[in-house]
């Protein structure tokens, strides 16, 4: 077995997946050693956006097997995406098929059970032939490309200062619930920002208002109110994270306690006794302070992750890893 994660950095690893849309319908699909692409410079994903991703993971279990976290899902998500995007769909099983062979083949960079790296898992979709005017491309291609990676954030699960942009990713009626490129071009100067004030990322306002918290950086926020609610944000330009559907999942059903989609308001921390960002890049990472307008707030579970956010945390690594059950048909074991 080949363990190699730096962090959240690319390892390559043995092959890609790569299938092409040509003349309306797909080909078949292959793995390739080649990660590197060429083609025309005049793609529409180069000049405008043209894109979409997900992102999954692979993890080992104790007895060595390998599983997959809500795939199923992703594939969903994807068509989502893809569909907003003008681009062909990729249907969901043959999404999965995809994902599965090409883990498969790369099994060796599925890291070691027991330090918390896993493999990302990135399928994604381009725009690709000649193509000058404004209109979707002529030619598209699928690609999974796969990295083993361990944690997002430096840190591990010690909290992370957050600041608020002043900023939007989207508009109010914009690209903000799909997986697209260009909500992530339009995050990096926020991002970059925040980074080199010596923030972990940055938190994002709702684009109407910029009075409610949406987004933080590249993952959902979560908070646990002082009524000890699970409370996340509702906004129609937020990503509909599959880790934050998890852990709503995990916070009724296993935890007993009320979940709330609602308002977050960035005058109104206050409120929150724990504050949290998740996805499956960012994992469970707990936030401990949140920069505003140059004041900071220090949520009481500043320190060290809170009460909650650890046993959402236990619960929810337990299940990917294997060593809890599955709750919900969320595992592909290989
Ligand atoms: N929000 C944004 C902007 C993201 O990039 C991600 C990462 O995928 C998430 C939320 C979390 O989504 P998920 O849990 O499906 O990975
Ligand atoms: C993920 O969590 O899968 C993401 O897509 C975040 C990405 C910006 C690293």
């Amino acid at each position: 077995m080949i363990s190699k994660a730096k962090g959240f950095n690319y390892v390559k690893a043995h092959v890609i997946w790569i299938q092409r849309w040509k003349n309306g319908a797909w080909e078949e699909g292959h793995l390739d050693s080649n990660d590197q692409f060429t083609i025309s410079g005049l793609s529409t994903s180069l000049h405008y956006g043209q894109e979409a991703f997900e992102g999954l993971k692979a993890y080992r279990r104790k007895d060595g097997r390998i599983n997959l976290f809500r795939v199923q899902d992703n594939a969903r998500r994807f068509q989502t995406s893809c569909e907003y995007m003008m681009m062909p769909t990729i249907p969901v099983e043959d999404f999965i098929a995809a994902v599965k062979k090409t883990v498969i083949a790369n099994q060796d960079f599925v890291p070691p059970y027991g330090n918390k790296e896993s493999l990302y898992i990135r399928p994604f979709m381009i725009g690709v032939g000649d193509n000058l005017g404004l209109r979707p491309a002529p030619e598209f291609i699928f690609s999974i490309i796969v990295s083993s990676v361990g944690s997002y954030f430096n840190g591990d699960v010690k909290p992370v200062d957050m600041s608020v942009s002043d900023y939007d990713r989207a508009a109010p009626h914009g690209t903000g619930h799909v997986k697209v490129g260009g909500n992530y071009a339009a995050s990096l100067k926020a991002q970059v920002k925040a980074r080199r004030e010596g923030y972990a990322d940055c938190i994002f306002l709702d684009p109407t208002t910029h009075t409610k918290i949406e987004e933080a950086g590249a993952a959902n926020f979560f908070g646990i109110t002082k009524n000890h609610q699970y409370i996340t944000p509702k906004s129609p330009s937020i990503l509909n994270s599959i880790t934050n559907r998890s852990l709503k999942y995990l916070a009724k059903n296993f935890l007993n306690i009320e979940v709330i989609e609602g308002e977050i308001y960035i005058d109104k921390l206050d409120d929150l006794i724990e504050a949290g960002a998740c996805g499956t890049a960012a994992t469970i990472t707990p936030i401990g302070s949140i920069t505003y307008q140059n004041k900071k707030h220090i949520f009481p579970a500043s320190e060290e992750m809170g009460h909650y956010t650890k046993k959402l945390n236990e619960l929810l690594t337990g299940i990917q890893y294997g060593d809890l059950k599955d709750p919900d048909g969320w595992i592909t074991t290989l």
